[in-house]
């Protein structure tokens, strides 16, 4: 047996495929356009493994999609591979709707095609799970109950907007065509691997070069945060026992405001790295322009999962982020070899800084 993943060079992608090769002897075909934030070198440990395949291409590759399902005959297809930042989303929304909208589309059909055509035991065992995001749901006030399955869609930037779409056509095609799809929605992730165009990876490159820590407008927008290797094994769980058809949401019950994550990240360098000069690395925060259409607050309401799935997180925000930073200061090659000329552009172009 075999999976597809797709996206698996990517943040959460490639800690994936390196939890599940590290978790059993199923081979994976990972598919992954190694855009900006694709990086090969995060799936370092695996260069060689011949339960890996790295193939270089686009979801939207309709002909290249279904040679790789004929040829590999995966069981299932987990769908990591998007446009993923809120603010690359403001400046440029086109890459979100290609790969997003009409990417996951052609991957549907690839995967239809495919699936129809399966002998009556694999055809009903084939699963195709769709990894999204908590941000279709909108904003919350601050005393609103946290977001469930049931919460309707109400997405606010152009990325969460090019997600709700995709989680749409997902949830069509198992209704219209009765292809067995799952969905997972997910708050905030952080930990390993994580592109320091992001808040928490952005903070600790930051702090540690020297320069501000851009904090948008009173930085007490809230966001659940999930450490990265919780939400793999959220996906597993769904993918070996998740009723099909369903969504299930997943988070950490870890609802944070920006600003108390910044401090928390700085506290921590002032521990595991002290600034030479003695002060404290919260000196560098700076407030900076809000994000335009900025969700105020973000809420996992996680009990389907762990109710129907016995599925809980292994870490607290505690300990998740002091693995992160540990991380990144054990890593400094990872980071400069992440910090390219595209990085720089784009740290000009949104902070008009570097
Ligand atoms: P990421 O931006 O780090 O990685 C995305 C990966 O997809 C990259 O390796 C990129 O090269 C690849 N990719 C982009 N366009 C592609 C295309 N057309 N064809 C093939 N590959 C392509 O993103 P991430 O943070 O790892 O997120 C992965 C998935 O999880 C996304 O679908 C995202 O919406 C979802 N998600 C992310 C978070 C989070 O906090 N990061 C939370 C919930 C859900
Ligand atoms: P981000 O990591 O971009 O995730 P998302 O927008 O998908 O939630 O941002 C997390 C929060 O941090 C969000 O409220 C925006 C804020 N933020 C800053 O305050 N400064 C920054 O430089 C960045 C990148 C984000």
């Amino acid at each position: 047996m075999t999976i597809f993943v797709t996206g698996g060079a990517g943040f959460i992608g490639a800690n994936f495929v390196l939890d599940w090769l590290a978790h059993g002897d199923e081979p994976v075909v990972n598919l992954d356009k190694l855009t900006y934030a694709g990086n090969l070198h995060n799936l370092q440990s695996v260069q060689g493994d011949a339960r890996h395949l790295f193939v270089q291409g686009d979801i939207g590759d309709a002909a290249l999609v279904e040679r790789l399902l004929a040829e590999h005959r995966p069981r299932a297809i987990v769908n990591f591979a998007a446009e993923s930042h809120v603010d690359r989303s403001i400046h440029g929304p086109e890459d979100f709707i290609q790969t997003n909208v009409v990417g996951t589309f052609r991957l549907l059909e690839a995967a239809r095609h495919y699936w129809q055509a399966l002998p009556a035991t694999d055809k009903e065992a084939f699963r195709f799970l769709h990894v999204s995001t908590d941000e279709v749901y909108g904003t919350l006030a601050p005393s609103d109950p946290a977001f469930t399955e049931a919460h309707n869609y109400e997405p606010n930037s152009p990325y969460s907007a090019s997600k709700a779409a995709s989680d749409h056509l997902v949830r069509a095609w198992h209704h219209t065509y009765g292809l067995p799809v799952l969905t997972t929605n997910c708050s905030n992730n952080y930990g390993p691997l994580h592109f320091p165009e992001k808040l928490i990876p952005l903070m600790i490159v930051n702090a540690l070069a020297g320069k501000s820590l851009p904090v948008y407008g009173d930085g007490m927008q809230v966001r659940d945060w999930l450490y990265v290797k919780d939400h793999c094994s959220a996906i597993r769980r769904v993918l070996q026992a998740g009723r099909v058809g369903q969504t299930y949401n997943v988070g950490g019950w870890n609802e944070k405001p920006n600003i108390d994550i910044v401090k928390t990240v700085c506290a921590l360098l002032d521990e595991l790295r002290p600034r030479s000069d003695g002060h404290s690395y919260t000196q560098q925060i700076t407030y900076v322009q809000d994000r335009p259409g900025h969700d105020r607050r973000y809420a996992i309401d996680a009990r389907k999962i762990e109710r129907e799935l016995g599925w809980t997180p292994a870490e607290t925000f505690d300990t998740g982020i002091r693995k992160t930073v540990q991380w990144y200061l054990d890593n400094p090659g990872w980071v400069a070899n992440v910090q390219s000329g595209a990085y720089r552009d784009w740290l000009q172009k949104q902070y008009e800084q570097v």
